[in-house]
């Protein structure tokens, strides 16, 4: 006993068999079901790719119609969730109260926790799919101490969430196409990336037989870490430190200090040792909604060039360091009005189609386990307990 495989980090070790997304780090490859990212970025939207993602296969209309359809019908949040939300301080992380609100779905959707009814299975996804964006845009209309708004049902999925986001009383809210493109695209983009730390949380919590509501509030506490989802809002915080770009060089030379504990947010992969393919189709969109929105931000020019300077150091070629989705992803957030504490919410509602997906699949997949990983110990050996009296 005691012999076991050491993988701090479970770099080299598959917890799981699955069919959902492909990715080739090497060669900055990834498919959602086996198609490329870069045609469904330039073709689909995010509610498609999510009944793709849960489903296996692209919708025939009479099949996206319908889901559509259960997802607008399932977008109310219970009225009594409203308190819930109430209780929060108006400082809290919008993280911290989509965590709660989303853990508390169990508290109030008991038709959808048996585990072994295919039809509550699907339930619990399509809710989750359907309430986390009015949960989310309630947290951050209470955090700045709006009313919240329901969802309007008329509208399709991004801009709904939009409207529940940004849209006052008796005031029309005039949203450019290019916001809703833009936001589908990163919804798109962040919608799955097979094992990543959240989505393993969601199936190690799945394991044990936890319900759907559970898993999704783990995958989110999960996703909340600066080396994780958090690392969009660390990206834009660190672009505003550098400030201009005259002090990027400044920067990268720190990053190259181990001991400054100082790291390029947004550089770096675990699976991806060549350009992210994700981060590639943002920077162009990043460029289209600045310039269609006619900002002038001056924090993509620190952008531009801290991605300049990194990927020609030497530092960063030898150790294959590439930006990676949340280099550019925050920028166009600012631009789009979303606030930065809110950013990591946005990848928590994208990713969501993900973790449902993993649930639904582990569901009903003959070998899964429940996952215990086991530990190489290195704490004392046996040794004889010594009453408090006479301790030194
Ligand atoms: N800036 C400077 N040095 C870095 C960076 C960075 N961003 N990332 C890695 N390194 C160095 C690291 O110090 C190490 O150097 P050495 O070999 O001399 O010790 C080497 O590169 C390998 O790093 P690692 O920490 O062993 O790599 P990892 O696979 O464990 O970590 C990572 C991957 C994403 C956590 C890391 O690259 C990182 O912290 N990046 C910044 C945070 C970030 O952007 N995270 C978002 C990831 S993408 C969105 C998502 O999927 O959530």
């Amino acid at each position: 006993t005691g012999y076991f495989t050491y993988d701090s980090g479970f770099t080299a070790t598959a917890s799981c068999k699955s069919a959902i997304t492909y990715i080739d780090g090497d060669a900055g490859v990834l498919m959602y079901r086996g198609y490329p990212i870069e045609q469904l970025a330039e073709q689909s939207s995010f509610l498609e790719v999510a009944y793709l993602l849960m489903n296996g296969e692209l919708p025939t209309k009479a099949q996206f119609d319908r889901f559509e359809h259960q997802v607008t019908h399932h977008t109310m949040m219970h009225e009594a969730q409203k308190h819930f939300l109430q209780g929060f301080r108006h400082d809290a992380h919008p993280m911290a109260m989509l965590c709660g609100m989303i853990g508390s779905l169990a508290a109030f959707y008991h038709d959808s926790l048996d585990m072994d009814d295919p039809e509550q299975r699907e339930l619990a996804a399509i809710r989750l799919l359907a309430k986390v964006p009015t949960i989310a845009a309630a947290a951050y209309r209470h955090s700045i101490g709006w009313p919240i708004r329901y969802p309007r049902n008329n509208l399709e999925y991004v801009t709904r969430f939009l409207h529940m986001l940004f849209e006052v009383p008796a005031e029309p809210l005039e949203l450019k196409p290019v916001a809703a493109k833009a936001m589908d695209l990163l919804f798109i983009l962040h919608a799955d990336h097979e094992q990543n730390a959240s989505t393993s949380t969601v199936r190690l919590v799945g394991s044990t037989g936890a319900n759907p509501y559970a898993c999704v509030a783990a995958g989110i506490a999960a996703l909340w870490g600066p080396a994780h989802g958090g690392a969009n809002e660390a990206v834009l915080k660190m672009l505003e430190e550098i400030g201009t770009p005259d002090q990027v060089g400044k920067a990268v030379e720190k990053a190259k200090d181990r001991n400054s504990g100082f790291r390029l947010m947004g550089f770096g992969h675990r699976v991806y040792k060549n350009f992210d393919p994700r981060a590639k189709i943002i920077r162009e969109m990043c460029h289209k909604v600045l310039s269609e929105l006619g900002i002038d931000d001056p924090l993509l020019e620190v952008a531009m060039r801290l991605e300049e300077a990194a990927l020609k150091d030497e530092y960063f070629i030898q150790r294959k360091l590439y930006p990676n989705v949340d280099f550019y992803s925050g920028i166009i957030y600012k631009a789009l009005g979303i606030p930065t504490e809110m950013f990591t919410v946005m990848f928590a509602l994208a990713r969501t189609a993900g973790w449902v997906s993993h649930w639904l699949e582990q569901q009903v997949d003959p070998e899964a386990k429940i996952g215990r990983p086991r530990q190489i110990y290195t704490g004392a050996t046996s040794r004889d307990y010594v009453p408090m009296a006479q301790r030194g």
